[in-house]
């Protein structure tokens, strides 16, 4: 049988898949997959405008990553992020997002944080891990990443975590391309994470993003049973949460926001935007330095 790449069979000379490969017109896969699932795939255009605001979100993550350090507080990190987006003229998308909004321009959350920490004034000490995550909107469209900083030596529990999420991710994006089903993305997830002695949150997911910033599908990072074909021109984040111990959380009483898991042990994520293209994937918010 001929592979998408080889010669096709016309003898055009062109790649069968670029050729007579069979396949759904795009309008008709752009039509079917809003209707099927309120997916919008995206047009050439929109993927320049989402790339644009990805690249903004990646840059901005990785200076605020490199000015966390012991001493610094979580506000002088909201500082620094709300000023880099009002000087590339965008916006943070999670400023006033929600019900009660979120109050602040970065999410930063610390040790058995899980995700959605409000910054505050406590200054970062030895020891603690921090998520940072940066979402964006640029020129009407949406960017979303987030990174684990570790401030100094720490312990091998909290390691263990900022190494297990970001080898989920990756384990995760590895799934990526068009034909592979979005529960591919939780199986890989779960079977590394599991085999690495920690457990996966399920209560928050990665999401559709682009024109808006959480959009159709939702992308759990459990084993879950969502038969959804990836297709070209999809865009989504890929957002492990993993603990060290249960999956168990509790929702700040006082914010509203902050999650915390209940056992007091730490949690650590990583995310990424991405594209499905022909070929596999393309990371929307490469790290930068
Ligand atoms: N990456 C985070 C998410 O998708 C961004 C959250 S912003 C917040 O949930 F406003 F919801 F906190
Ligand atoms: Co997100």
């Amino acid at each position: 049988m001929s592979g998408r790449n080889d010669p096709c069979w016309c003898g055009s000379g062109k790649k069968w898949k670029k050729c007579h490969y069979p396949q759904s017109a795009p309008s008709d896969l752009k039509d079917s997959y809003f209707k099927q699932y309120k997916i919008l795939i995206k047009t050439a255009q929109e993927i320049e405008g989402i790339r644009a605001a990805c690249k903004l979100s990646s840059q901005i993550l990785d200076e605020a990553c490199r000015y966390a350090k012991v001493g610094i507080t979580t506000n002088e990190i909201d500082a620094l992020v709300a000023r880099l987006h009002q000087e590339a003229g965008a916006v943070p998308a999670c400023l006033h997002y929600g019900s009660p909004p979120f109050p602040k321009s970065v999410c930063t959350s610390l040790n058995e944080v899980v995700c959605h920490g409000i910054p505050n004034d406590r200054p970062l000490q030895e020891g603690d891990i921090m998520n940072i995550d940066v979402s964006s909107i640029y020129q009407g469209y949406y960017g979303d990443c987030s990174r684990m900083v570790i401030l100094g030596q720490t312990t091998a529990q909290r390691r263990l975590v900022c190494d297990v999420s970001y080898q989920c991710l990756m384990h995760a994006l590895a799934v990526c391309r068009p034909g592979a089903l979005i529960k591919d993305i939780g199986d890989a997830i779960e079977d590394y994470a599991t085999s690495k002695g920690c457990s996966v949150i399920y209560q928050f997911v990665g999401h559709g993003v682009g024109k808006a910033m959480h959009e159709p599908p939702q992308i759990p990072h459990n084993r879950n049973q969502l038969h959804i074909p990836m297709a070209p021109g999809m865009t989504f984040t890929i957002e492990p949460m993993i603990n060290a111990g249960t999956t168990d959380i509790v929702i700040d009483p006082t914010n509203h926001w902050e999650v915390r898991t209940t056992d007091g042990l730490p949690s650590a994520q990583w995310e990424h935007s991405i594209l499905i293209t022909e070929e596999g994937y393309e990371i929307l918010t490469p790290f930068t330095s």
